[in-house]
């Protein structure tokens, strides 16, 4: 970089380019996790706040949804032990894969993604695993209701991030919802006789 293209670049640094748009949301839940740098992708603050605190509700469904998914892995027993337990590492690793997705984009928004038991705990919609292995029938059916509660939670942003033209979380909200829609579908194929 010149030497004067680089005073200006620190010189525009310096001022926020919307007055406007570096305040505070008034409706934030959290606080931005982004000081001194104004966000100006042309969601409005208020908006961002609100998409924010629902993608970090739709992360801890996610998560706590692969840790059970993982749990029954482990501990399914009885004669379908082979497809259930082969069936449940397919599904856990795709949900380990998606909680990335998720948290990056509620950072792209300018809010901290949670990140801890406690957190999580307080944000799902989904009980935690069950302190003991249920039968196999049983793990099933917890995990078709834990992917209809995913999806149910994904469904629910869908207005706001429509509102507000965020067309990646809108983007994100769809694959996720397609994937906990099939696995509800495939899971629940199991119970019929
Ligand atoms: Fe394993």
């Amino acid at each position: 970089m010149a030497k004067n293209d680089k005073k200006t670049a620190d010189k525009a640094a310096d001022k926020p380019a919307d007055k406007a748009a570096a305040k505070p949301a008034s409706k934030s839940a959290a606080k931005p996790a982004t000081k001194g740098t104004a966000i100006d992708i042309g969601i409005a603050a208020s908006d961002r706040a609100a998409i924010a605190k629902g993608l970090n509700g739709l992360l801890a469904d996610t998560f706590t949804l692969y840790l059970t998914t993982h749990n029954f892995h482990w501990n399914v027993t009885g004669p379908m032990f082979n497809t259930l337990h082969t069936m449940f590492m397919a599904q856990y690793t795709e949900l380990w894969n998606a909680v990335d997705p998720i948290a990056e984009r509620v950072r792209a928004l300018g809010y901290p993604a949670i990140g801890s038991f406690a957190d999580f705990a307080k944000a799902s919609t989904l009980p935690d695993a069950p302190a003991q292995p249920p039968k196999a029938k049983e793990m099933i059916r917890i995990l078709v209701t834990g992917h209809e509660a995913v999806a149910r939670t994904a469904r629910a942003l869908f207005p706001l991030v429509d509102e507000a033209s965020d067309e990646p979380s809108a983007d994100l909200l769809t694959q996720r919802l397609d994937v906990h829609e099939k696995a509800a579908w495939m899971l629940r194929s199991l119970l019929e006789e």
